[in-house]
């Protein structure tokens, strides 16, 4: 079969799927290594039958609604590459701009200790660790799969300035107290009930990453406040949210913190808050 007939037979699906030809072309880049350009030049080339096969099995798995990152297990964040697990948070774009606005407060402000709350895959920290190699990143989750999954991701990167941590948010970090310089968590803030968490984009995503009780807004609380004790004075919090929840956020900041501003992200929704905290 030429990569033209392949095309052929997706654009069968492509009147139900938007996005189809556009997810195939990423698993064809995938399988030959080789980017959109030289596959448009090489239209007329056959395939191999293992990859055929591959690129079969890839088109069912995306039709039924997996995600592309869970199918090749990779997802690239603020341009760099990292492995991904079925089970694992799928980072978002808009967490790419939070940390974007991260990296930029750490290298004007000089900050050295960093904590990563919720890290999932640990594309909050290893970006961190990564763009300021001066900084040493704690990254905690209470999911083990995620810690070694971290582990991997550090590995690949080769990153020394990132410490693992599996605990139930600050449990087993109860001898930091005043020490970091800034805490930054993109926490599971979703309501059970709602119902997004069953569109096609959350659906095969592990409810533990997504779902908080309290109307989504436990761990937020929890975050909010004990991050207080973990912070050195003048230290920065800083947490990804949605705006369920917005006002209860900000006024909970306002009460601990100084400085608290909200920023928008894609969509041009507030989808970050930040504080500090200051003793007098
Ligand atoms: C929305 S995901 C964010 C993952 C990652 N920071 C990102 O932005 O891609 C939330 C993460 O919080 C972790 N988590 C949930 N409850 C936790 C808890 N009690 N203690 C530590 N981590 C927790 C989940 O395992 C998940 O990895």
């Amino acid at each position: 079969m030429k990569i033209k007939d392949w095309f052929k037979k997706v654009n069968l699906y492509s009147k139900t799927n938007l996005y189809i030809y556009d997810d195939c072309y990423i698993f064809l880049e995938f399988l030959l290594k080789k980017n959109r350009i030289w596959i448009e030049i090489n239209i007329n080339k056959n395939l191999d039958f293992k990859f055929i096969e591959y690129l079969n099995i890839f088109l069912i798995r995306r039709l039924r609604g997996e995600p592309v990152a869970y199918i090749l297990n990779g997802y690239y964040f603020l341009n760099i590459s990292y492995i991904i697990y079925p089970d694992i948070f799928i980072p978002r774009l808009g967490t790419e701009y939070m940390v974007d606005f991260i990296i930029k407060l750490i290298k004007k402000k000089n900050f050295l200790n960093i904590l990563d709350l919720g890290s999932g895959s640990g594309v909050i920290a290893c970006s961190i660790a990564k763009n300021c190699p001066d900084t040493n990143v704690w990254a905690l989750d209470n999911k083990i799969l995620s810690i070694n999954l971290i582990r991997l991701n550090c590995l690949k990167l080769n990153l020394f300035n990132v410490y693992l941590l599996k605990s139930n948010w600050f449990l087993n970090i109860y001898n930091k107290l005043n020490f970091f310089n800034l805490i930054v968590s993109n926490p599971p803030y979703i309501w059970k009930k709602d119902v997004c968490i069953n569109n096609n984009d959350l659906r095969f995503e592990c409810k533990y990453s997504l779902v908080s009780n309290k109307k989504g807004f436990e761990d937020i609380i929890y975050i909010i406040i004990s991050s207080f004790i973990y912070l050195k004075n003048k230290g920065w919090l800083i947490l990804e949210h949605s705006l369920l929840n917005l006002y209860k956020i900000i006024y909970y900041f306002k009460k601990y913190y100084f400085n608290v501003c909200t920023f928008k992200g894609i969509h041009n929704n507030y989808r970050f808050t930040i504080g500090q905290k200051l003793l007098k």
